[in-house]
């Protein structure tokens, strides 16, 4: 990782994506969250204050040391173990069928292979396990997706490999998932920012 990405974008991040308006969509994308978690681009830990008590310990997997670092206060409040797993979401260091439950958030459009991250998220989660996911992708109007392509190839270079045109619930559903209680949307906010904000919720069995 370099500079940028190792020590600036952790903390733009944190700033970004800490409010209001994406705080409820991370309420929602946790409810039903249950026993062993993996959590897939862990960050700052921004996800676990709306953990539902069912979850009984997280397993984060984050590649940057300054985001992990930044999670210190919120792995401190969070009353449950909270273990750095690993290092990319397409290697996991988990054993199969392990685990109950997985979560991601705003990181689908970051992983370089996603496709081998998904088998991997469906490989140690139990039979009746699910990946609770909440994602920026692909906007469904032509206009923003124009946007979104001349945008993407500055967003990929400055902010840590994040695409914007990743079609989040097609990739899910050819890595063998079974989607449920899905959603998608722009969030709420001014329309300059609609390149950035469709957003995919939901839960992908697996
Ligand atoms: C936009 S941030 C989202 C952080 C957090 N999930 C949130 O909702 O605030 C994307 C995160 O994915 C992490 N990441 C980048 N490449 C990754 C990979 N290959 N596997 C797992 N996480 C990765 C980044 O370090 C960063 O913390």
């Amino acid at each position: 990782m370099g500079w940028w990405s190792e020590t600036v974008l952790p903390r733009v991040m944190a700033r970004t994506t800490e409010n209001r308006v994406v705080d409820r969509e991370r309420r929602q994308v946790c409810a039903g969250l249950t026993g062993r978690l993996v959590e897939v681009g862990f960050g700052s830990g921004s996800n676990l204050s709306f953990l539902p008590p069912e979850v009984t310990g997280v397993w984060a997997v984050e590649p940057s040391d300054t985001a992990w670092r930044l999670s210190d206060g919120a792995r401190s409040r969070a009353g449950i173990p909270v273990v750095r797993a690993g290092l990319t979401g397409e290697h996991l260091d988990l054993a199969d069928g392990s685990m109950d439950s997985a979560l991601s958030t705003l990181t689908l459009c970051t992983i370089p292979d996603l496709p081998r991250a998904l088998a991997e998220l469906r490989r140690v989660l139990k039979p009746s396990g699910a990946l609770h996911y909440l994602e920026h992708g692909v906007a469904p109007d032509a206009g923003t997706v124009r946007w979104q392509r001349r945008i993407e190839p500055f967003q990929k270079r400055f902010v840590g490999g994040c695409h914007l045109t990743r079609d989040i619930p097609i990739l899910l559903r050819e890595a063998g998932f079974t989607l449920e209680a899905t959603s998608a949307a722009y969030l709420p906010l001014a329309s300059v920012s609609r390149p950035w904000s469709y957003v995919y919720r939901g839960r992908a069995v697996r």
